[in-house]
Protein backbone atom coordinates (compact mmCIF):
# COMPACT_ATOMS: atom_id res chain seq x y z
CA UNK A 1 0.00 0.00 0.00
CA UNK A 2 1.10 3.50 -0.90
CA UNK A 3 2.36 5.52 2.40
CA UNK A 4 0.42 7.43 4.45
CA UNK A 5 1.04 10.81 6.87
CA UNK A 6 -1.99 11.63 8.86
CA UNK A 7 -2.44 15.15 9.95
CA UNK A 8 -5.25 15.57 12.64
CA UNK A 9 -6.13 18.29 15.09
CA UNK A 10 -8.32 21.06 15.97
CA UNK A 11 -10.51 23.48 13.88
CA UNK A 12 -7.52 25.91 13.38
CA UNK A 13 -4.75 24.20 14.23
CA UNK A 14 -3.30 24.85 10.64
CA UNK A 15 -3.46 21.52 9.63
CA UNK A 16 -5.12 21.98 6.02
CA UNK A 17 -2.23 24.86 5.21
CA UNK A 18 0.64 22.27 6.41
CA UNK A 19 -1.28 19.11 4.51
CA UNK A 20 -1.43 21.12 1.56
CA UNK A 21 2.17 22.55 1.58
CA UNK A 22 3.49 18.99 2.74
CA UNK A 23 1.48 16.84 -0.26
CA UNK A 24 3.08 19.91 -2.88
CA UNK A 25 6.46 19.30 -1.22
CA UNK A 26 6.60 15.30 -1.36
CA UNK A 27 4.38 15.07 -4.63
CA UNK A 28 2.19 13.31 -2.97
CA UNK A 29 -1.56 13.17 -3.33
CA UNK A 30 -3.99 14.94 -0.53
CA UNK A 31 -7.10 14.14 1.04
CA UNK A 32 -9.08 17.20 2.61
CA UNK A 33 -11.70 15.29 4.77
CA UNK A 34 -13.43 17.99 5.91
CA UNK A 35 -14.22 18.62 2.82
CA UNK A 36 -16.01 15.65 2.25
CA UNK A 37 -17.89 16.20 5.63
CA UNK A 38 -18.50 20.18 4.67
CA UNK A 39 -20.12 18.87 1.13
CA UNK A 40 -21.96 16.53 3.24
CA UNK A 41 -23.66 19.32 5.11
CA UNK A 42 -24.12 21.51 2.22
CA UNK A 43 -25.78 18.93 0.22
CA UNK A 44 -28.22 17.95 2.86
CA UNK A 45 -28.77 21.84 3.18
CA UNK A 46 -29.84 22.01 -0.15
CA UNK A 47 -32.40 19.11 0.00
CA UNK A 48 -33.89 20.49 3.33
CA UNK A 49 -32.87 17.36 5.35
CA UNK A 50 -33.10 17.40 9.09
CA UNK A 51 -29.45 16.90 11.11
CA UNK A 52 -31.18 14.53 13.25
CA UNK A 53 -31.83 12.46 10.61
CA UNK A 54 -28.69 9.93 10.60
CA UNK A 55 -30.29 7.55 7.84
CA UNK A 56 -31.21 10.22 5.18
CA UNK A 57 -27.82 12.20 5.56
CA UNK A 58 -25.64 8.67 5.34
CA UNK A 59 -27.46 8.04 1.98
CA UNK A 60 -26.39 11.35 1.45
CA UNK A 61 -23.04 10.95 2.53
CA UNK A 62 -23.02 7.67 0.24
CA UNK A 63 -24.29 8.84 -3.11
CA UNK A 64 -22.39 12.37 -3.30
CA UNK A 65 -21.23 13.21 -6.40
CA UNK A 66 -18.04 14.93 -6.28
CA UNK A 67 -14.94 15.70 -7.87
CA UNK A 68 -11.83 17.43 -6.92
CA UNK A 69 -10.28 18.75 -9.52
CA UNK A 70 -6.69 20.16 -9.87
CA UNK A 71 -4.48 21.05 -6.99
CA UNK A 72 -2.88 23.39 -4.94
CA UNK A 73 -4.22 26.79 -4.51
CA UNK A 74 -6.19 26.21 -7.62
CA UNK A 75 -7.59 23.47 -6.57
CA UNK A 76 -11.62 23.27 -7.00
CA UNK A 77 -14.24 21.30 -5.84
CA UNK A 78 -17.25 20.14 -7.48
CA UNK A 79 -20.18 18.95 -6.45
CA UNK A 80 -22.90 17.55 -9.12
CA UNK A 81 -20.48 19.56 -11.41
CA UNK A 82 -20.97 22.97 -9.47
CA UNK A 83 -17.69 24.55 -8.46
CA UNK A 84 -18.89 24.96 -4.55
CA UNK A 85 -15.17 26.07 -3.39
CA UNK A 86 -16.38 28.97 -1.84
CA UNK A 87 -19.63 27.60 -0.28
CA UNK A 88 -18.64 25.14 1.61
CA UNK A 89 -15.35 27.23 3.47
CA UNK A 90 -18.45 29.59 4.78
CA UNK A 91 -18.23 29.42 8.55
CA UNK A 92 -22.38 28.30 8.58
CA UNK A 93 -21.54 24.94 6.56
CA UNK A 94 -18.18 24.40 9.02
CA UNK A 95 -20.70 24.46 11.81
CA UNK A 96 -23.07 22.51 10.08
CA UNK A 97 -20.21 20.02 9.21
CA UNK A 98 -19.52 19.53 12.47
CA UNK A 99 -22.96 18.24 13.41
CA UNK A 100 -22.92 15.62 10.29
CA UNK A 101 -19.54 14.40 11.60
CA UNK A 102 -20.94 13.33 14.87
CA UNK A 103 -23.31 11.00 13.02
CA UNK A 104 -21.92 7.41 13.09
CA UNK A 105 -23.57 5.84 10.01
CA UNK A 106 -21.86 9.13 8.07
CA UNK A 107 -18.89 8.39 9.20
CA UNK A 108 -19.36 4.61 7.98
CA UNK A 109 -20.85 6.06 4.79
CA UNK A 110 -17.29 8.36 4.33
CA UNK A 111 -15.09 5.59 5.26
CA UNK A 112 -13.94 4.21 1.93
CA UNK A 113 -14.33 7.01 0.16
CA UNK A 114 -11.57 8.36 1.91
CA UNK A 115 -9.52 5.06 1.85
CA UNK A 116 -9.76 5.21 -1.59
CA UNK A 117 -7.36 8.30 -2.04
CA UNK A 118 -4.44 5.98 -1.02
CA UNK A 119 -2.44 6.21 -4.04
CA UNK A 120 1.12 5.80 -4.83
CA UNK A 121 3.29 7.81 -4.91
CA UNK A 122 1.62 8.70 -1.33
CA UNK A 123 -1.33 10.12 0.83
CA UNK A 124 -1.01 13.38 3.37
CA UNK A 125 -4.55 13.07 4.72
CA UNK A 126 -5.74 15.81 6.81
CA UNK A 127 -8.71 15.52 9.32
CA UNK A 128 -9.46 14.14 12.58
CA UNK A 129 -9.56 10.65 12.70
CA UNK A 130 -7.02 9.99 10.03
CA UNK A 131 -4.31 8.65 12.43
CA UNK A 132 -7.03 6.75 14.82
CA UNK A 133 -9.53 5.30 12.37
CA UNK A 134 -9.26 5.75 9.17
CA UNK A 135 -5.48 5.20 8.67
CA UNK A 136 -4.56 3.45 11.40
CA UNK A 137 -1.14 2.05 9.47
CA UNK A 138 -0.21 5.46 8.65
CA UNK A 139 3.99 5.38 8.60
CA UNK A 140 3.91 8.98 10.48
CA UNK A 141 1.01 10.48 12.51
CA UNK A 142 1.00 14.47 13.00
CA UNK A 143 -1.94 15.68 15.82
CA UNK A 144 -0.86 19.64 15.69
CA UNK A 145 -2.77 21.69 17.93
CA UNK A 146 -2.51 25.66 19.29
CA UNK A 147 -4.20 27.58 21.82
CA UNK A 148 -7.59 28.59 21.47
CA UNK A 149 -6.80 32.12 21.21
CA UNK A 150 -3.99 31.58 18.29
CA UNK A 151 -6.08 29.46 16.75
CA UNK A 152 -9.32 32.26 16.76
CA UNK A 153 -6.89 34.45 15.59
CA UNK A 154 -5.86 32.80 12.83
CA UNK A 155 -9.19 32.02 11.62
CA UNK A 156 -10.36 35.83 12.09
CA UNK A 157 -6.94 36.93 9.79
CA UNK A 158 -7.69 33.92 7.08
CA UNK A 159 -11.20 35.26 6.90
CA UNK A 160 -10.29 39.23 6.52
CA UNK A 161 -8.00 38.10 3.50
CA UNK A 162 -11.22 36.94 1.83
CA UNK A 163 -12.92 39.85 2.42
CA UNK A 164 -15.71 38.44 4.98
CA UNK A 165 -16.14 40.36 8.21
CA UNK A 166 -15.87 38.74 11.66
CA UNK A 167 -15.00 39.39 15.46
CA UNK A 168 -12.62 37.66 17.80
CA UNK A 169 -15.17 37.26 20.50
CA UNK A 170 -17.60 35.14 18.21
CA UNK A 171 -14.64 33.06 16.43
CA UNK A 172 -13.36 32.00 19.69
CA UNK A 173 -16.97 31.53 21.25
CA UNK A 174 -17.82 29.09 17.91
CA UNK A 175 -14.13 27.57 17.98
CA UNK A 176 -14.85 26.55 21.89
CA UNK A 177 -18.26 24.86 20.97
CA UNK A 178 -17.13 23.55 17.64
CA UNK A 179 -14.15 21.74 20.00
CA UNK A 180 -16.39 20.54 22.75
CA UNK A 181 -18.73 18.94 20.50
CA UNK A 182 -15.62 17.19 18.49
CA UNK A 183 -14.04 16.36 21.77
CA UNK A 184 -17.42 14.80 23.40
CA UNK A 185 -19.17 12.91 20.35
CA UNK A 186 -19.87 9.11 20.73
CA UNK A 187 -17.94 8.34 17.52
CA UNK A 188 -14.41 8.76 16.96
CA UNK A 189 -14.00 11.83 19.19
CA UNK A 190 -11.12 14.36 18.57
CA UNK A 191 -7.92 12.73 20.20
CA UNK A 192 -4.43 11.81 19.26
CA UNK A 193 -3.85 8.45 18.40
CA UNK A 194 -1.59 6.55 20.83
CA UNK A 195 1.91 6.48 17.96
CA UNK A 196 0.97 9.87 16.94
CA UNK A 197 3.67 12.99 17.19
CA UNK A 198 2.03 16.04 18.71
CA UNK A 199 3.44 18.99 17.46
CA UNK A 200 1.98 22.80 19.39
CA UNK A 201 2.32 25.26 16.33
CA UNK A 202 1.63 28.34 18.51
CA UNK A 203 4.06 30.33 17.97
CA UNK A 204 5.82 28.79 15.58
CA UNK A 205 5.06 29.73 11.87
CA UNK A 206 4.18 27.52 8.47
CA UNK A 207 7.69 26.78 7.60
CA UNK A 208 8.63 25.95 10.96
CA UNK A 209 5.82 23.55 11.56
CA UNK A 210 6.74 21.92 7.79
CA UNK A 211 10.20 21.84 8.22
CA UNK A 212 9.82 19.82 11.36
CA UNK A 213 6.88 17.15 9.86
CA UNK A 214 9.34 16.65 6.11
CA UNK A 215 12.39 16.32 9.22
CA UNK A 216 10.35 13.05 10.84
CA UNK A 217 9.03 12.03 7.68
CA UNK A 218 12.51 11.22 6.44
CA UNK A 219 13.12 9.47 9.90
O1 LIG B 1 -11.51 24.32 9.48
P1 LIG B 1 -11.99 23.18 10.27
O2 LIG B 1 -10.90 22.33 10.80
O3 LIG B 1 -13.00 23.54 11.28
O4 LIG B 1 -12.84 22.35 9.26
P2 LIG B 1 -12.69 20.98 8.53
O5 LIG B 1 -11.38 20.34 8.78
O6 LIG B 1 -13.05 21.27 7.13
O7 LIG B 1 -13.82 20.07 9.24
C1 LIG B 1 -15.14 20.51 9.39
C2 LIG B 1 -15.83 19.65 10.45
O8 LIG B 1 -15.90 18.30 10.00
C3 LIG B 1 -15.07 19.59 11.77
O9 LIG B 1 -15.56 20.51 12.71
C4 LIG B 1 -15.29 18.16 12.27
O10 LIG B 1 -16.40 18.10 13.13
C5 LIG B 1 -15.62 17.39 11.04
N1 LIG B 1 -14.56 16.45 10.62
C6 LIG B 1 -14.53 15.20 11.18
O11 LIG B 1 -15.32 14.90 12.05
N2 LIG B 1 -13.63 14.27 10.77
C7 LIG B 1 -12.72 14.58 9.83
N3 LIG B 1 -11.85 13.64 9.45
C8 LIG B 1 -12.70 15.86 9.26
C9 LIG B 1 -13.65 16.79 9.68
Amino acid sequence: DAPVIAVDGPSGSGKGTISRLLAQRLGWHLLDSGALYRLTALAAMRRGFEFEDATALAAVAGALDVRFAGDGERARVLLEGEDVGLAIRAEDCGAAASRVAALGPVRDALLQRQRDFRRRPGLVADGRDMGTVVFPDAALKIFLTASQEERASRRLKQLKDQGVSANLPSLLRDLAERDARDARRAVSPLRPADDAIEIDSSGLDIPAVLDRILALARE
